[in-house]
This record gives C-alpha cells, sequence and structure tokens, in this order.
C-alpha cells in the first residue's frame, strides 16, 4: 500500500539507532574494528583514509540507507546495489560487502548497552535477511555470463 513502510519492525530498527546515538557520540571505531578484526585484509584498501573521515562518511550513509530501507525504501535497495558493484572497483568483493550490515548491528547493540531489548534483536535479525536477501536476488542476474 502507498506510504505504508517497506519494513514492518521500522519503529525498532529506528529506536535502536536513536539510542545508540544518545549513547555513544560516534559508532565508526566499533564498527570499523570489528569489521578489520574479520576482514583484516580489508584495512590496507582504506590506505588513503588517514583522518577516518571516508570511514565516517561510509557509515552515515549506512545509517541513511538503512532508514530509508525500512521506511520509505526511496532509494536505499538500488543504493546498496550500486555501491556492491562500486565497491568492486576497490576489492571489496559482494560477500565481505554484505557483511558490513552485521557489524553495524553488533556496534548499535553494544552502545545501546543494557537498553538492547528482545524486539530490537529480532528487527535485525529481519532486516540482515532481508538485506541478505536483496543482495543474493540483485546479484543473481549480475552473475549470469551474458
Ligand atoms: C565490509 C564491507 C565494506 C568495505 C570493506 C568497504 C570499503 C570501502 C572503502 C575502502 C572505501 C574507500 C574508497 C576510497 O578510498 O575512496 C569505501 C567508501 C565508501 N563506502 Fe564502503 N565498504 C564496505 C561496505 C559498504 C556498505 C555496505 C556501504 C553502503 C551501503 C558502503 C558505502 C560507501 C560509500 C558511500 C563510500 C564513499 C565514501 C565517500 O564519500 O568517500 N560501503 N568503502
Amino acid at each position: 500500500m502507498p506510504g505504508e513502510p517497506a519494513f514492518p519492525s521500522a519503529a525498532e530498527i529506528e529506536a535502536s539507532l536513536e539510542l545508540a546515538a544518545e549513547r555513544c557520540e560516534d559508532l565508526t571505531p566499533l564498527v570499523y574494528a570489528r569489521m578489520f578484526e574479520r576482514h583484516p585484509e580489508m584495512k590496507p584498501h582504506f590506505w588513503r583514509d588517514t583522518d577516518d573521515a571516508i570511514k565516517g562518511e561510509m557509515l552515515s550513509r549506512t545509517f541513511a540507507a538503512l532508514l530509508d530501507f525500512v521506511g520509505q525504501r526511496t532509494y536505499a535497495d538500488h543504493m546498496i546495489l550500486s555501491e556492491m558493484v562500486t565497491h568492486e572497483g576497490y576489492d571489496v568483493p559482494r560477500q565481505v560487502f554484505a557483511t558490513f550490515f552485521g557489524f553495524v548491528r553488533d556496534a548499535v547493540r553494544e552502545a545501546a548497552g543494557a537498553d538492547w531489548t528482545v524486539e530490537f534483536d529480532r528487527a535485525w535479525v529481519e532486516l540482515l535477511a532481508q538485506i541478505d536477501d536483496y543482495i543474493a536476488a540483485a546479484s543473481a542476474p549480475l552473475l549470469q555470463p551474458s
């Protein structure tokens, strides 16, 4: 239906992001510590980013995309797909690209601390699954030989 949110638990995702923002001035170090722990081979790709500005910009664009993805979904689905292709130019494989959203969830959960709820957890599990499905579905035609 027009105007209806694309994602049923949008309110929980929004509330968890608001809570994390209140509790933690900058989630950038939390997110990237996780990323570099899991994918140390990605660290050299940020050689240009001497002041962490690119990392911060990438994260803030990701937050905006997540909010749009759970809300009106005016651009986020297309943006995620086009960034996935752009990132291949940075030598970031699709499988690695897709893991970023999970690191964001982990950082939000850490910032929320004891105020993280079962509802937040469920909403993020659903959101990450939807993004994975979207990426898989969107990638499939691209992966076929022309
Ligand atoms: C683990 C997964 C990811 C890795 C390793 C990664 C890596 C990178 C790297 C190395 C750059 C900088 C390129 C340069 O030197 O200019 C970059 C930029 C960027 N990334 Fe990611 N990325 C990941 C996931 C994502 C996701 C999921 C999004 C959004 C949906 C995203 C959005 C962006 C944007 C918008 C920029 C450009 C920032 C700017 O304006 O300079 N990235 N990414």
